[in-house]
């Protein structure tokens, strides 16, 4: 990319502290040149988010001004924005550095590089917004308004106050069109309400008034955040049965170590996403993702993303490592990695190998393939350290009554794996695909391990397990799949078991 502009920089862990006075973190919202601070600040007693961005000299910003008109009359900014954003940039680059030619002003090029990155940020992005829509933590960004400074919820520090603010009615009026344009929409006094959907998927609603009183124009973007499938969702789709969910269900309460495998877009991560409906409302949970698609119903969750740069491959696969070696110093109870593909494999499984219970996504076609390619480079694991998966998941491709569908096609567990690298395997669950329908074993060695490990006996676990899927299968035949009730019903459930079963007529 032109410049030395990085949209992409990687998210970071961000702490969770309780005591928000203790507060201060500064994260990369586009590499080097902008960056978001937030900490508590002593003047207004609160949690403050500051954006953070180059300082220009007074010549510097003479340039820029310059520049800007110039190039304002040159392009056409509509059509700009239709190519990729590569291309734009590019040309915005080229087209400046022959303007700043053209009027004869020497600029050095570190001076270049920052006013590259305004111009970037004026025509191509949505001006001083543009790094907050970037910004992984952002929820909601809303301005009521001039001269009253915009908020932010922060999916870590909720609520916040930013430092930025429109001070100028006609600026903040022509930001709303400037919106309106981007969402492919019209606003104008006659027709001042603006509804909309950004091109990232972002929620627009805005407010385009001429009336001075007030404070003038009004927006609020809510950013793009995926909701996810919750359990009984799957079960109405008919990927698993009841009983397959409340096995997982026990799993997870028991710190099993699960792997989701299958082929590409056999619903992995969907069902990855569901299981993690199961985690203890009161676990710490640090999640690992190339992109972000993973969504919690939970307070105690850390989110991170290693946000790759297109095409540069191996790139992100350092990244992810990284990442997961400072999850691991986070201490979480449960790790959730998106996607296992190369060297993390390696700090995975040492980590399940010490305690941290992990549940994880692997392309591959099959169980044996799947330990196979674990044991052979670039993973290179020992037979050990796969010996700490406790179960894997196939998912795959079906079509059922001539609809293209996603099933569970098998549970398998690792009861050991061999020094020559073969499992040994035992399989609780089964999907037909003649009948369409799942088989269970009815004997479990996680659950025999489980048993020894805890003391819990294993007849109680057999028990549990099919009260938990009664309740599963009730919630589904009452129709409850929205993502917070579910993710309440099963948290609930996890402190007044008795209460809830009760309250849905589930005798146990
Ligand atoms: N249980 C399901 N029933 C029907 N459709 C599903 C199911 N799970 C996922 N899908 C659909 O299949 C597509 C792929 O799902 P998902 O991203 O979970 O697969 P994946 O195996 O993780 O894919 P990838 O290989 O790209 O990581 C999505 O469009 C989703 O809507
Ligand atoms: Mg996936």
């Amino acid at each position: 990319m032109a410049g030395k502009i990085n949209l992409n920089p990687v998210v970071p862990p961000l702490p969770r502290n309780e005591d928000k006075k203790k507060v201060d973190v500064r994260y990369m919202l586009i590499s080097p040149y902008a960056s978001a601070h937030i900490y508590w600040n002593k003047k207004v007693n609160e949690l403050v988010y500051e954006l953070e961005e180059p300082i220009l000299t007074k010549e510097e910003e003479e340039v820029l001004e310059r520049v800007e008109s110039a190039m304002l009359e040159l392009i056409n900014v509509n059509v700009a924005i239709e190519k990729t954003l590569e291309a734009t940039t590019n040309y915005i680059d080229k087209t400046a550095r022959l303007l700043i030619d053209e009027l004869n002003i020497g600029v050095s090029s570190e001076s270049y590089d920052k006013i590259f990155y305004y111009l970037f940020r004026d025509f191509i992005g949505l001006n001083e917004i543009d790094p907050l829509l970037r910004d992984y933590f952002i929820e909601d960004i809303e301005c009521n308004g001039i001269d009253t400074p915009l908020f932010i919820v922060h999916r870590m520090y909720r609520n916040l106050r930013t430092n930025l603010i429109f001070n100028d009615f006609d600026k903040l009026a022509s930001f709303i069109e400037k919106l309106a344009q981007r969402t492919g929409r019209y606003v104008s006094y006659a027709q001042p309400l603006l509804d909309g959907t950004l091109p990232d998927g972002s929620r627009v609603n805005a407010t385009y008034t001429k009336d001075v009183s007030s404070r003038g124009p009004t927006f609020t973007i809510r950013k793009f955040t995926k909701v996810p499938w919750t359990p009984t969702q799957l079960i109405s789709m008919n990927t698993l049965s009841p009983e397959m969910l409340a096995y997982f269900w026990i799993l997870l309460d028991n710190k099993a170590n699960i792997l989701v495998t299958g082929s590409t877009s056999s619903g992995k991560t969907t069902l990855l996403n569901a299981l993690a409906f199961f985690i203890p409302p009161e676990a710490r949970v640090v999640s690992i993702e190339d992109t972000r698609e993973i969504n919690l119903p939970r307070e105690n969750w850390l989110p991170s993303v290693a946000r790759t740069s297109v095409g540069v491959g191996k790139i992100g696969e350092v990244d992810l490592f990284e990442i997961l070696k400072s999850s691991f110093r986070q201490n979480p109870d449960y790790l959730i990695v998106g996607e296992v593909r190369g060297k993390e494999a390696f700090v995975l499984f040492q980590g399940m190998a010490s305690g941290h219970t992990s549940i994880s996504t692997m392309h591959s076609d099959s169980v044996d393939t799947l330990i196979r390619r674990l044991q052979t480079p670039p993973i290179d694991l020992s037979p050990t350290l796969v010996n700490s998966l406790d179960c894997v998941v196939v998912t795959t491709h079906a079509v059922a009554k001539k609809q293209e569908t996603r099933k569970v096609r098998e549970i398998v567990e690792i009861v050991n794996v061999n020094k020559d690298g073969t499992a040994l395997v035992n399989t609780p669950f089964k999907w037909d695909p003649a009948k369409d329908v799942f088989y269970s074993k009815k004997q479990s060695k996680v659950f025999e391990k489980i048993s020894t490990r805890t003391g819990t006996p294993i007849e109680k676990l057999y028990k549990d397990l099919a009260t938990r899927a009664k309740l599963l299968y009730e919630l589904y035949k009452r129709k409850i799949f929205g993502f917070d009730e579910v993710g309440w019903i099963i948290n609930e459930f996890h402190k007044n078991p008795v209460g809830v079963l009760n309250k849905f007529n589930i005798a146990e």
